[in-house]
């Protein structure tokens, strides 16, 4: 690659930007995407500290009354992308898709503050009422039963959209019958063996078609819905989210939020034991109505040591799991475990390497002591982007850049790596 690799970055997210919002990529995902805004906002604040506020703030212009932040914004209607507007029928202003995507933007704004001046805290200042109300409806629209353990509706809404992980919840989906002749525009950019199969497809289109047939009354698709699994990504991304809206809230003075966030963090900790499947000895995803587990270990299961969620035990046995994967897999850290008879390297969420989760997870694991873990996650990712360039997600074996190309998020993880390393 020519060019400095930094500067390559940015021009990836200036190229990327459509005017106060970044698209994850062009051609195959023409929209703003809720968790890819908030990462772009982490790479923009590295240089541009005003669009990287404004990206956080377009997005939660998007917002639902209830709370809930929408996992895509339409605002436009982009015959390059399906399913759009049109299909989920949100009957919001803008239209949105019908559910939401992991809760980073409270870590990324915390970030933000800890790295910035009095712009950044007072820019914080005005995003906390949202950022709180977004968290609110995570508790509440997801978490029915009040158990603590919050549950997703869609794979989209976990953001690792085929993971092994979903396989059994989606097994009981009884495909819609009436959902037509539709055309996958995906296929038309990346090659169909790095994305969902078909049959994912029919699934996934089959749970929106429920939720616009009820209105997108969250309540109710929550709890009579044909698809809720306990995701230890979206709990883990919560529960660490969840910390930093606590210590935002305390940096601004606002002390009438702090018993609530605290309960919601107890809550959740206590909640989380109950994802440990003891038959593989680690976190899994779990579905809601009947306890089944999840049988492998995923990424999304490292997120304990950034939640602060396990046990001292526990986190031994996650680095003595994590250890072993990458003895097989080249390229920290495989979404899904390479000694499985679901991994497939280069398929979106069942093998690849993805940049974010090597950054929350190396984050995770620094805080909680297992320094080498997390420095060979940081040398992986720089090595995957400088050696097969700015892809969507890498193949863990060979390296091979996957899916979509000059991708935002990875270029905004560049960034915020080569500020802590000798990246020019
Ligand atoms: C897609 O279209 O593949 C997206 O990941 C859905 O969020």
């Amino acid at each position: 690659m020519s060019g400095s690799f930094k500067e390559k970055a940015k021009s990836i997210l200036k190229s990327n930007d459509r005017g106060g919002f970044t698209v994850p990529t062009s051609n195959l995902y023409p929209y703003q995407w809720n968790w890819d805004s908030a990462f772009a906002a982490l790479g923009f604040a590295t240089f541009d500290r005003n669009r990287a506020w404004c990206e956080l703030e377009l997005l939660f212009e998007a917002q639902w009354e209830d709370g809930m932040l929408p996992h895509i914004v339409f605002r436009n209607d982009d015959p390059r992308y399906f399913p759009g507007p049109s299909f989920w029928q949100s009957g919001t202003t803008p239209p949105t898709s019908g559910h939401s995507q992991p809760p980073v933007t409270a870590s990324i704004v915390w970030s933000l503050v800890q790295s910035g001046d009095h712009s950044d805290l007072e820019r914080a200042r005005k995003l906390f009422p949202s950022l709180l109300k977004f968290h609110n409806w995570f508790h509440c629209a997801r978490d029915p039963d009040g158990t603590g353990l919050i549950g997703i509706i869609h794979p989209w809404e976990s953001g690792r959209d085929n993971s092994p992980d979903w396989d059994f919840g989606m097994a009981g989906i009884e495909v819609a019958d009436d959902l037509g002749d539709y055309k996958r525009q995906d296929t038309n950019f990346v090659d169909a063996e790095e994305r969902p199969t078909s049959d994912q497809y029919d699934r996934y289109l089959t749970l929106i078609k429920f939720g616009r047939e009820h209105n997108w009354d969250q309540q109710l698709i929550t709890k009579k819905g044909p698809f809720l699994v306990a995701d230890p990504g979206i709990n883990f991304i919560l529960m660490r989210a969840d910390r930093d809206l606590l210590q935002l809230a305390g940096r601004l003075g606002i002390e009438d939020c702090k018993e609530t966030i605290e309960s919601w963090i107890a809550k959740s900790r206590e909640a989380c034991r109950s994802l440990w499947n003891p038959d593989i000895e680690c976190y899994a995803a779990r579905d809601m109505r009947s306890g089944q587990f999840s049988e492998g270990i995923s990424s999304a299961a490292m997120l304990a040591f950034y939640a602060d969620a396990g046990s001292e035990r526990e986190y031994e046995k996650l680095a003595r799991h994590a250890e072993e994967i990458l003895q097989i897999a080249k390229y920290a850290f495989p979404s899904w475990d390479p000694r499985h008879d679901r991994f497939d390297s280069r398929r979106y969420w069942r093998g690849p390497t993805w940049a974010i989760m090597n950054y929350m997870i190396a984050e995770g694991m620094a805080e909680q002591g297992f320094d080498d873990l997390a420095a060979r996650i940081h040398q992986d990712t720089l090595q995957l982007i400088q050696t097969s360039g700015f892809c969507e997600y890498f193949d863990p074996i060979t390296g091979d850049g996957l899916g979509g190309q000059l991708f935002t998020w990875t270029a905004a993880i560049l960034l915020v790596l080569a500020d802590s390393s000798s990246v020019k």
